[in-house]
């Protein structure tokens, strides 16, 4: 792009001559220099709730902005952090402490440390490697790429990485007998953690597979998982930095799920998508492996300068009030049964192969041979190509590869929804014409 410093994120830049410039948000929308409008489908990558001029989270951050914007947690607290942790550990079962970060893929990677040294101060030192779900999705940093291997996003690193056992599990759709295959798969996991007593914990986002293709798991799954990870001294972290926070439809992902984390990670939403935070919580087991005397240096070395940054707590604890105050929860059911609905519409589409949804999230995924189920590709970019469709509809969409994303702000109504499913209808319609 012509006139620009900016490298952007997952992007081929030589395909791009300009981007829309945002300049404002106005509720759902986000509007660009020009004036044009765009619904935004893909809530800010994930993480906007309520829409983009949130009068109580623009008030916080007025209102936090006079007294102190940042503040560290080394050496000392602020009430936002401490107010916050309370919360976290009161709507998160079993959970007794929280270790503020600034991102995701840091929230991972501090439950991959804590995960590694809990079995360190508590004599094991033998337990350190992590098995996992093949195409799970942590994050991009070197650890995150190592435990969360998307082979599309990282195969160029995986000398870098370190060793992981990837337990094969492909998406529902691209499997043919759903139940033997789950049977399998647990068995895999089971054998696997029974026989290697190195494996510190299994790592496995909550409820559902996003970036990794959008893989909602079946009932019982992850409970079972959870059961077989307890049964074998094997810690079981979660992520739920793209799947908690009503994404799925609950507040907290697991529970839906009756599985039992010993450690888990928020992120996204939890600041409504208005500033970067990340969160790692983890039970009282955990915690008190690593208290002892200074000598024993059984402590946490890990700390990053936003560490507990007293504006994104403020805003957290504004935004989990909010939840409450407004039940968006039981409004989310609400909604995501309409989405539901209208999203059947798509089946009559001959590029549309297969259409996942649970909660506020959609996966369309699109194929050039429905019965060899071959992902469509286009001279462009599919991202491109998809990006450039919506936007004449007045809808701004990510896809992921092949499949078209519906992840809106949790707390979009109904009627906005209405128009999201519409533009995207047309979106798939005339690409259809471009094949
Ligand atoms: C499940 C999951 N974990 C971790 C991350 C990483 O979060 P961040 O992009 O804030 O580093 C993401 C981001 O999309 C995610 O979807």
């Amino acid at each position: 792009m012509k006139n620009s410093a900016i490298w952007h994120p997952y992007t081929q830049m030589s395909e791009w001559e300009n981007f829309p410039n945002i300049i404002k948000g106005d509720g759902f929308w986000l509007v660009d220099s020009n004036g044009k409008k765009y619904l935004d489908g893909v809530a800010s990558m994930w993480c906007n709730v309520w829409g983009h001029s949130k009068k109580e989270i623009i008030s916080t951050i007025n209102r936090q902005s006079k007294k102190i914007i940042h503040s560290s947690l080394f050496n000392l607290t602020n009430n936002q952090a401490e107010v916050l942790a309370k919360k976290l550990v009161s709507i998160s079962p079993g959970m007794s402490r929280v270790f503020y970060s600034d991102n995701g893929s840091t929230a991972m990677e501090i439950a991959f440390k804590i995960a590694i040294q809990y079995w360190q101060n508590t004599g094991n030192k033998n337990k350190y490697l992590f098995a996992t779900l093949q195409n799970g999705y942590h994050g991009d940093t070197f650890g995150t790429m190592s435990v969360g291997f998307v082979p599309g996003f990282f195969s160029k690193f995986k000398k870098n990485l370190y060793k992981s056992i990837q337990i094969p599990f492909e998406n529902s759709y691209r499997i043919k007998n759903t139940d033997k295959y789950y049977t399998l798969t647990l068995e895999k996991i089971e054998s696997t953690l029974r026989k290697n007593k190195i494996i510190a914990a299994f790592v496995m986002e909550s409820g559902a597979q996003i970036a990794g293709g959008v893989n909602i798991y079946r009932d019982g799954f992850q409970s079972q998982i959870s059961k077989i990870c307890k049964e074998n001294n094997v810690l079981l972290i979660l992520d739920e930095i793209a799947t908690g926070f009503g994404r799925l439809g609950s507040l907290v992902e697991y529970t839906t799920q009756k599985s039992r984390p010993d450690i888990v990670a928020y992120g996204k939403m939890l600041t409504a998508g208005y500033l970067p935070m990340a969160a790692t919580l983890m039970s009282k087991k955990i915690y008190d492996s690593f208290l002892g005397k200074y000598q024993d240096m059984k402590h946490l070395y890990h700390g990053h300068t936003f560490t507990g940054n007293t504006m994104a707590c403020a805003v957290a604890n504004q935004n989990l009030d909010l939840y409450q105050k407004t039940g968006l929860i039981s409004k989310i059911k609400k909604t995501s049964e309409h989405l539901g609905k209208r999203l059947e519409e798509f089946s009559n589409f001959e590029i549309v192969g297969d259409i996942r949804h649970k909660g506020m999230l959609a996966a369309i995924e699109l194929v050039s041979n429905k019965s060899k189920k071959t992902p469509i590709s286009f001279a462009k970019s599919t991202n491109k190509t998809v990006f450039e469709e919506a936007k004449k509809h007045g809808i701004y969409l990510r896809t992921l590869g092949n499949i078209v994303m519906l992840v809106p702000p949790v707390a979009m109504p109904e009627k906005e929804i209405d128009f999201l499913v519409d533009g995207t209808i047309k979106t798939v319609k005339n690409l259809s014409k471009q094949l």
